[in-house]
């Protein structure tokens, strides 16, 4: 049994076109819940705690992916594979950067969202109790069409994998398939780089070559069965991102509903992977959350509510119909209940956000953002604005309809309103 941790680099392979996207946008950087699918990759290996380094091997719009690396992560470097010609020579690619690495090299897909950091745990934790050259995540699927088949010999034991393009009939009737992860002790297979060729059906490098040689070297090569298939689903279509969409969020709710959390309608409601809630919570239907957000206990959410990411609830705070929220802390037993926004505010306790209140936190000529800061016992009468950035002091009150472009002070009121006029008899006088 290895007892020692070895550190682990990444090599993520996103080079490749996405055709079927059909889209100006390089595949990788389809979001869902307004993340990059290379993202919930990176994160993936990132949150196992165990990745030293990552290298995305980039191509088609490789400025596009590598803008939104170097933007998101500071352990990833792009390398650029161009031309393309397959996978083999995707990950050859980093491979100038692993010379005289020690450890394991991790190879994963890029279009793979669905991959858990426990799935990932568990791959990293069965190479190295059997004491791996190399493992291969498999999966064992009813339609394994296109994917690469594990071919076994007579014992049960890895021999290759098979390309669906240049396997027999008797092989494509295998149904364990090569999802396309692979662990490497690095310094046992790093040679298998440079034996790649091109004698087959695709005349591409296969990285999936790298079975055979290990084996012909003696080597110990394994597969690590899914227990989940759906996590090696790769994203190749928008009807296939949609779907990846759902697993995600129903994934998401099912924990939370798990842990005790009132969802109401699971149907409705989307709640992105990075977003805590306490118990006894209740998210009623209709609700979308986005990002980072951390929310309490006892709140209420919705129905019809979004919150835009970093968003950060105490206990019994009420979120209601048609409010949007976005970069703002709200302590306990605030009430934000109809038809507003609050964006880049910081809320006290006890604060009552009248219908239609809305933090102009905006300018849209020069582009800056503006704070609010409304204290506790607060309130805002309906339909008011408020012209960040803007401080409301304690116990303060703004009248409805106000359009508010200072600070008002502990326990005062603002008001702007025109007076109002009564002209009696109107009625009479307009009547023809
Ligand atoms: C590959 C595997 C196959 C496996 C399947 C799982 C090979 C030869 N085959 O198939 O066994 O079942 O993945 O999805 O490896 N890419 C590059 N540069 C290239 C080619 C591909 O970066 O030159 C990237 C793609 O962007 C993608 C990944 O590699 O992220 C896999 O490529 P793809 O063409 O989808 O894989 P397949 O050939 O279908
Ligand atoms: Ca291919």
């Amino acid at each position: 049994m290895e007892t020692t941790k070895k550190t682990i680099k990444s090599i993520i392979l996103a080079a490749g076109k996405g055709t079927r996207m059909k889209s100006q946008t390089p595949k990788v950087l389809h979001k869902i819940f307004n993340k990059e699918l290379l993202g919930y990759v990176i994160d993936a290996v990132n949150n196992t705690g165990k990745a030293e380094e990552n290298y995305i091997i980039v191509g088609h719009c490789a400025q596009q992916v590598e803008d939104y690396v170097t933007k998101n992560y500071t352990n990833a470097k792009c390398r650029l594979q161009s031309p393309q010609l397959g996978t083999g020579h995707a990950a050859m690619q980093a491979y100038e950067d692993l010379k005289g690495f020690e450890g394991e090299v991790l190879i994963l897909n890029g279009d793979i969202p669905l991959l858990t950091t426990e799935t990932l745990n568990k791959f990293i934790e069965e190479h190295r109790k059997n004491t791996n050259a190399l493992t291969v995540m498999s999966a064992i699927l009813d339609d394994p069409t296109n994917y690469g088949r594990i071919v076994r010999d007579e014992n049960g034991d890895l021999k290759a994998i098979v390309e669906e393009k240049d396997a027999t009939e008797e092989q494509k009737k295998i149904n364990e398939i090569n999802t396309g992860a692979y662990l490497l002790d690095w310094p046992k297979v790093n040679e298998a780089f440079l034996s790649f060729d091109t004698n087959n059906a695709q005349h591409e490098y296969y990285l999936t070559d790298i079975v055979k040689w290990t084996i012909n070297k003696g080597l110990k090569a394994r597969s690590y069965i899914l227990e989940n298939n759906e996590e090696s689903f790769g994203i190749n279509s928008k009807k296939q991102l949609a779907e990846a969409a759902k697993i995600l969020k129903n994934r998401v709710i099912d924990k939370l509903l798990d842990e005790g959390v009132t969802v109401v309608d699971p149907d409705t409601t989307y709640i992105s992977p990075e977003t805590q809630i306490e118990p006894d919570t209740i998210i009623y239907p209709c609700t979308y959350i986005e990002g980072k957000n951390k929310i309490g206990r006892d709140c209420k959410i919705g129905p019809f509510a979004r919150l835009r990411g970093d968003v950060e609830l105490g206990d019994g705070v009420k979120i209601g119909n048609f409010v949007e929220i976005k970069k703002t802390k709200i302590k306990d037993h605030t009430n934000v209940c109809h038809l507003s926004y609050v964006g880049d505010s910081m809320l006290g306790s006890n604060v009552n956000i009248g219908a239609g209140t809305i933090t102009a936190n905006y300018n849209h000529i020069t582009k800056e953002k503006f704070k609010t800061v409304i204290d506790d016992n607060a309130s805002t009468g309906s339909n008011s604005v408020i012209v960040a950035p803007a401080h409301i002091g304690e116990n303060a009150s703004i009248g409805a309809g106000s359009v508010i472009s200072k600070d008002i002070e502990a326990n005062a009121l603002g008001l702007t309103r025109a007076p109002l006029k009564i002209l009696k008899g109107w009625f009479d006088r307009i009547k023809i």
